[in-house]
């Protein structure tokens, strides 16, 4: 087997191990990194009295990335022994390495994530080398996993069960150095990679016979053990604390690593080892992590590889924007261009109101620069590459225009019209529209293949997702500069057809609808917004619909019906009619809408919307409620498989999760119907079901079986399992 680790004796009795995989980028925790580790502690007991110390770091720009996905997303129950074993060794290993009995030190290069910061945890003191985009953490959590290589146990002695669970376990948050240091999860940070091997060398002087704090005859746990009377009172708020956290949804790992920690802190090291390892496998053979890994590993990592990029074509990159319209959107895209290093110059109709896309990007920076993410100076830099202007001519020279003025396609075409003469000869013109098809937009230009659909989601800095609208004539470099741009700003983005609403804004249309129509039908508002938080959606359907308000859902329907584009006459547009025109409720900007909102807060649902419904009192099974809602997405993305509005399924699950909060358990919308009851199949049978009960939209299409059938293995995987 491939030997992953390099030992090196110095002649002052240092071994420095390298970790370093050569037949991978980076070093993950796989059967060879097992045996390499092995091999590395036999030598290391066989050769301890010539030892003074171990440093433990990497050839790689990351330190270390983690379990080997492609391998645990592929398990099944009968590879749990295969497994239990391999995750024994790994652990036994590692124990081996802390009670050498010589001092162990990490010399942290670059991200420790997971795996990686699993290792780090069985030395007795870490060193991380400040290099910007380093992150340590045990992020497991966020693919229905938990950290098993001793992670749990040995983080919630190190930190106490409360700051292990709320602080790395439970969030999975990926640090920088600075920000785990202060968590307590590293001991030293340094600047130079000189300094991170010297301090690892000055430690291992210094401490000749370190030991670990669990192995000390005076070791308490921080914050007591279950079985003290201090954290024994306060252990029944733990997993009411998680439940609130969660809004009701039952996700399999965080109760794992909940139970994991609680038990683990009970029992001694070994045990609680065992314990860690048994609800790990748990996880590793259940559907969630299989769906999370599908997802946020394989899907993520093709999306963002440019799986959906035109190949082969090089363009020239993006290096001046212009963004119309300072509003909400633009204001967003000028800030997130600029923070990446692009100029950009914002075209609202007056001074003021283009000003505010720098106050925009002041606001931003200020608290980026209180939080010590960024320098004075950094920040400086950025609001320098901002120019706000109402004239034209501003734009000269811009090789990429951003339109986000209001959602009126007349408007739309007047300002394209307006900058095309001062933009540089055949600027990328793209149009941040979230509704309207892209194709009509672009009949209004002279240079139809140079027009994009650029859909942002909002807010613009916190949100991953661009969604690329291909319009009916938008050539292959526009498209491809609008991916490289996309990328470049730090964007995950998903390559559409062109479509009213396209795919994120048509999707998630259906989830208000089918939310909507049931309060319409007579259930009781509350407990629609539950059966949605409890399935894992963010955000409650009435809630969502007060904030993106009543009167844009109206708005757009009608755009659909003015278009010819059948919308079926479901009782939530009634409900929606009524609202808005009878009751003026129009959402959440008026104060008004589903809820009542007090100063900006969300308060009561309305207590005056069972009187506007059919049935008021209406009982729906629960699971009902919430599978209406997940099915009529569901459903929907593969109408949109079927248009052509998707390309690609793995485009709809990135986008569904990331864009429009489809449960991310499902692993996305496509996913959802391939892991549902028995697969494709199990799906059709219940789709036919709710069919019966509740309309035909639920009625799946024919060949929905064989296709999903015909095309079973997902790319991303089947090649890995190669
Ligand atoms: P907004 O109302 O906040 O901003 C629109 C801005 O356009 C205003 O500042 C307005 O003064 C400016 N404007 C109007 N006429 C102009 C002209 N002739 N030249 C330059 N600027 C002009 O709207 P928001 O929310 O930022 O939306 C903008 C676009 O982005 C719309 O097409 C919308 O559908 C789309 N969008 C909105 C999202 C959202 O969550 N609000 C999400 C994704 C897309």
């Amino acid at each position: 087997m491939t030997d992953t680790i390099r030992y090196d004796r110095g002649a002052d009795g240092i071994v420095t191990l390298t970790l370093d995989d050569p037949d991978q980028s980076a070093n993950t925790m796989n059967r060879a990194y097992a045996a390499s580790m092995s091999a590395v502690l036999d030598r290391l007991e066989a050769e301890r009295d010539e030892l003074t110390g171990v440093v433990v770091t990497s050839a790689k720009s990351t330190f270390f990335a983690g379990g080997d996905l492609p391998e645990m997303a592929r398990a099944t129950r009968a590879d749990a022994p295969a497994l239990a074993e391999l995750l024994g060794t790994i652990k036994r290993d590692l124990r081996r390495l802390e009670t050498l009995g010589r001092p162990v030190v990490a010399a942290v290069n670059g991200s420790a994530l997971g795996g990686g910061l699993e290792i780090a945890l069985a030395c007795h003191h870490r060193v991380a080398l400040d290099v910007p985009d380093s992150r340590l953490g045990l992020p497991e959590v966020t693919l229905g996993l938990l950290p098993g290589a001793g992670g749990v146990t040995r983080t919630v002695r190190m930190l106490g069960l409360a700051g292990a669970l709320t602080t790395v376990l439970l969030t999975g948050r990926r640090m920088r150095p600075i920000d785990a240091q202060a968590a307590g999860l590293v001991d030293e940070v340094v600047a130079t990679p000189a300094e991170l091997l010297a301090r690892a060398r000055a430690w291992i002087a210094a401490n000749p016979h370190p030991t670990q704090p669990w192995d000390r005859p005076d070791y308490r746990m921080p914050g007591g053990t279950p079985s003290s009377r201090s954290l024994a009172a306060q252990l029944p708020a733990f997993p009411a604390t998680l439940r609130k956290q969660l809004k009701g949804a039952r996700l399999p790992a965080p109760e794992a690593i909940l139970a994991t920690a609680v038990e683990g802190a009970q029992v001694d090291l070994e045990t609680a080892f065992t314990v860690e390892t048994r609800h790990l496998i748990g996880l590793l053979t259940g559907q969630v992590a299989k769906n999370m890994i599908g997802a946020f590993f394989f899907d993520l990592k093709a999306v963002n590889g440019g799986a959906t990029r035109p190949s082969g074509v090089d363009v020239a990159p993006v290096r001046r924007v212009a963004v119309l319209g300072a509003g909400m959107m633009g204001a967003g895209i000028a800030y997130a261009c600029a923070s990446a290093g692009l100029d950009v110059v914002v075209k609202d109709v007056s001074p003021e109101a283009a000003g505010r896309a720098r106050a925009h990007a002041e606001r931003l920076l200020a608290r980026k620069v209180r939080k010590g993410r960024a320098t004075e100076a950094d920040a400086r830099a950025v609001l320098d590459r901002i120019t706000t202007s109402d004239r034209v001519d501003a734009l000269a020279g811009c090789d990429a225009v951003i339109e986000a003025v209001f959602e009126d396609p007349a408007l739309k075409r007047s300002v394209f019209a307006e900058v095309l003469p001062v933009l540089a000869p055949g600027a990328l013109l793209a149009s941040n529209t979230s509704t309207l098809p892209i194709t009509g937009l672009a009949e209004g230009v002279d240079r139809p293949a140079d027009f994009i659909g650029m859909h942002f989601f909002s807010p613009v800095d916190r949100m991953p997702l661009l969604e690329i609208v291909v319009g009916g004539r938008t050539g292959d470099a526009a498209l491809a500069r609008a991916f490289d741009l996309g990328r470049r700003i730090g964007k995950t983005p998903i390559v559409v057809n062109d479509g009213r609403g396209f795919f994120t804004s048509r999707v998630i249309g259906r989830f208000i609808d089918e939310a909507v129509g049931m309060v319409a039908e007579g259930v009781p508002a509350a407990s629609v917004e539950q059966a949605a938080l409890q399935a894992g959606y963010p955000t409650g359907p009435l809630a969502l619909a007060d904030e993106v308000s009543l009167t844009l859902i109206q708005r757009i329907r009608r755009q659909f019906e003015a278009a010819g584009e059948g919308v079926l006459p479901l009782p939530a547009h009634r409900l929606v009619d009524e609202l808005v025109d009878a009751y003026d409720r129009p959402g959440r900007g008026a104060g008004r809408g589903f809820y009542g909102y007090a100063d900006g807060t969300r308060g009561r649902l309305w207590s005056g919307l069972a009187d506007l419904t059919t049935d008021a009192g209406r009982a729906v099974p629960f699971t009902d409620l919430q599978e209406r809602m997940l099915f009529a997405e569901a459903l929907d993305a593969l109408r949109c498989l079927d248009e052509g509005v998707l390309r690609t399924e793995t485009d709809a699950n990135i986008g569904s999760i990331l864009g429009i909060g489809f449960p991310a358990w499902t692993g996305g919308v496509i996913r959802y119907i391939r892991q549902y009851g028995a697969g494709p199949a199990g799906f059709a049978a219940r789709a036919t079901e709710l069919a019966a009960r509740y309309g035909d939209r639920f009625t799946p299409p024919a060949d929905l079986v064989d296709r999903l059938a015909a095309s079973a293995t997902r790319p991303a995987e089947a090649v890995s399992a190669a």
